[in-house]
């Protein structure tokens, strides 16, 4: 025999109202989870900001130092030198991680602006041709003929951290004797950068979580070339540029050895139109 139909309306009703208190409980977790995440960001922008203070003064003195190394013996120029370079790549990650929380808090301000490319292009070959040539690579840059007198509208130090970085991870990834291609494509509507290696190119387990802050961190680099927020803050960066950044190439059939190739896409004003 089939329940009444008063009792059924019951069962549904009381089945709502489970639904609705666990939907306010799971509505709940989700904001202190939000909240939590916010306070765990800021802790860390202050935490970062405060350790750059004395670490800038160690630094200091240690070229205070080294620009005294007649005064020391030899052993003793060998120690402030490595208290130097490590004080360096502290304050590196110190900068990274700075930057990223702010990225990620929203503070980061952008100064997008026209830009000629032919100065950014200058200018990233002037900061990284003697490491890559240094590590045994050949790069291929921009022709600089068709970028004359073009500009795109970015956050110059911004986008020139984003190259950077992927520049450098290329020079670290690859073997000597390999190269790296740089390519700068002005389009009507979007500015396109490429950063293309023929190192070990990128598995498609990797790929998945290739943005996401330390989640890559191999040990095929010495750990203080690098802690695995590099590909983190340049999303990041692109992405509050309104653009994207996809792995264009990454192995072969599955196989590594084909190095990979990383494509950014910025979208442009339309061009003022004169009046
Ligand atoms: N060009 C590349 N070729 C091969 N693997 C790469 C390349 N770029 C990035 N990866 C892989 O992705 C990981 C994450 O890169 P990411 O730039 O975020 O970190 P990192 O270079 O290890 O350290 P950091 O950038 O903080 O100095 C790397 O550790 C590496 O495993
Ligand atoms: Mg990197």
């Amino acid at each position: 025999m089939s329940p009444p139909t008063d009792l059924l309306t019951l069962d549904v009703l009381q089945a709502n109202v489970t639904l609705l208190a666990e939907k306010e409980r799971l509505e709940r977790e989700q904001a202190r989870l939000l909240e939590l995440d916010r306070l765990r960001t800021d802790f860390l922008a202050r935490v970062s900001h405060d350790l750059r203070t004395p670490l800038s003064s160690i630094i200091g003195f240690a070229e205070l130092l080294q620009s005294d190394s007649h005064l020391m013996a030899g052993e003793q120029n060998d120690y402030v030198e490595a208290i130097h370079r490590n004080s360096q790549s502290l304050l590196a990650l110190i900068n990274d991680l700075l930057d990223l929380s702010s990225l990620e808090l929203g503070r980061l301000p952008l100064h997008p602006a026209p830009v000629l490319l032919s100065e950014l292009v200058a200018d990233l070959r002037a900061a990284t041709q003697p490491v890559l040539a240094q590590a045994g690579l050949t790069t291929s840059w921009p022709n600089p003929v068709p970028l004359a007198g073009r500009s795109a509208v970015i956050d110059r130090r911004r986008i020139f951290q984003v190259l950077v970085n992927l520049v450098d991870n290329a020079r670290k990834f690859t073997p000597r004797g390999g190269q790296v291609a740089i390519t700068v494509e002005p389009k009507d509507d979007e500015m396109r950068f490429s950063i293309s290696d023929t190192g070990p190119g990128i598995s498609d387990a990797q790929r998945d979580q290739l943005f996401r802050p330390y989640a890559n961190r191999t040990d095929a680099v010495p750990r203080t070339e690098g802690v695995g927020l590099g590909l983190a803050i340049v999303k990041a960066i692109v992405d509050r540029h309104g653009g994207t950044i996809t792995l264009e190439r990454r192995s072969a059939g599955g196989s590594l050895g084909s190095g990979c190739s990383f494509l950014i896409r910025i979208p442009q004003p339309p061009p003022a139109v004169s009046p």
